[in-house]
């Protein structure tokens, strides 16, 4: 079975066509990055306004790669595909309307199944997806039950997974989200938007034990998250006790120290919380998703705990952590196959993943 998926919960458009929830047959993803750049943030009611411009463009062109694919003719040759999923929560209200809309009208007219996804159960397959052999999904016991992680510019939450669309949320973070402290750090040190990829390349030159920034942890047992206190003591770090954004960077800070500094004290958290939520449920399985597990300095830490403790950790290649329509087709190939056909008056939500 043939799934399109669309993506469109924030700034990138992603449209993507996945088969039998495993194989990407094609993937195509625009960024508004650029457009987004001058604000030092995503500008809501300009990216729904980008997705309208790019979505059309962007669908034919991910058909045309899948016709060009050497993979077998679509089941019904007057549908391209077998059905088309959307992300409909959570995200940006205007933004999430564009590709569910666009995903609606197209199965309507194909006379396919629709359904829509939640984006973070979405983050959490993408560990699934391949693009090259062996296109072969593992049987749900070999899979399940796991901890999944999920760390992105909007979620950072641990949850139970019991099965491909089955999870329950265990501790989220209570302010900042990890992607937003690495965009908000990087602002402060004049590294650019998105600040996740310009600490991680500034804090290579760097010594991670230069500075002691914190690592909030909550109580002991917590699984919640804490990531504003961070943010504030890189501003105090580089711009002095007690000053403003704007204010400059202090003579003499390393830039590279301070960036090697905070996504080490990032990921010390990360890679602890997720410990924790193993020792609690008694699992010795990982899943890792979200634009934050695109970070090089993560992925090396949570490989060593896996190898430490004897974990079997599931992650995607990089350029599937962030967002990305594939990641959407493939949770809408099980949502499919769990629940049946979704409504088409099914409406777009802001609310967090529960
Ligand atoms: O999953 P995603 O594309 O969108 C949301 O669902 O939020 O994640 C985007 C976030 C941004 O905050 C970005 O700075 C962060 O992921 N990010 C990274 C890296 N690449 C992207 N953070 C740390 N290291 C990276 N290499
Ligand atoms: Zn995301």
């Amino acid at each position: 079975m043939r799934v399109l998926g669309i993506e469109t919960s924030c700034d990138e458009t992603g449209v993507a066509v996945v088969e039998d929830g495993c194989r990407i047959l094609a993937s195509r993803v625009l960024s508004q990055v650029d457009i987004h750049e001058p604000f030092g943030g995503v500008v809501p009611e300009i990216a729904s306004r980008a997705h309208v411009e790019v979505i059309t463009r962007l669908l034919e062109r991910t058909l045309d790669d899948v016709r060009g694919s050497p993979a077998p003719a679509p089941r019904r040759p007057e549908a391209p595909v077998d059905a088309v999923a959307a992300v409909h929560r959570p995200g940006l209200v205007g933004s999430l309307l564009v590709g569910l809309t666009a995903a609606k009208s197209l199965a309507w007219a194909w006379g396919v199944p629709f359904v829509g996804v939640d984006h973070v159960h979405a983050h959490i397959y993408a560990a699934f997806l391949r693009d090259t052999p062996p296109f072969e999904l593992p049987v749900v016991e070999d899979a399940f039950p796991a901890i999944s992680l999920i760390v992105s510019g909007g979620h950072t939450s641990l949850y139970r997974s019991d099965a491909w669309m089955e999870h329950r949320l265990l501790g989220s973070t209570t302010d900042d989200a990890a992607g937003e402290a690495f965009d908000k750090a990087a602002a402060i040190l004049g590294l650019g938007y998105p600040g996740g990829p310009a600490i991680a390349r500034a804090a290579r030159d760097g010594n991670p034990g230069a500075i002691g920034f914190p690592r909030t942890l909550l109580e002991p047992a917590s699984l919640d998250f804490s990531f504003s206190g961070i943010k504030t003591a890189v501003l105090y770090h580089v711009k002095g006790q007690n000053a403003r954004r704007g204010a400059p960077i202090r003579a003499g800070v390393r830039i590279a120290d301070v960036a090697a500094s905070f996504e080490s004290a990032v990921v010390d958290v990360l890679v602890e919380k997720l410990r924790r939520a193993l020792r609690r449920e008694g699992l010795r399985r990982a899943i890792v998703g979200g634009g934050v597990a695109a970070n090089r300095t993560l992925r090396a830490r949570l490989e060593r705990l896996a190898k430490e403790e004897g974990l079997e950790l599931l992650c995607p290649d990089i350029a599937l952590c962030t967002d990305n329509g594939a990641m959407v087709a493939g949770a809408g190939y099980q949502v499919l196959r769990a629940a049946g056909p979704g409504d088409l008056s099914l409406d777009v939500s802001c609310m967090a993943t529960g």
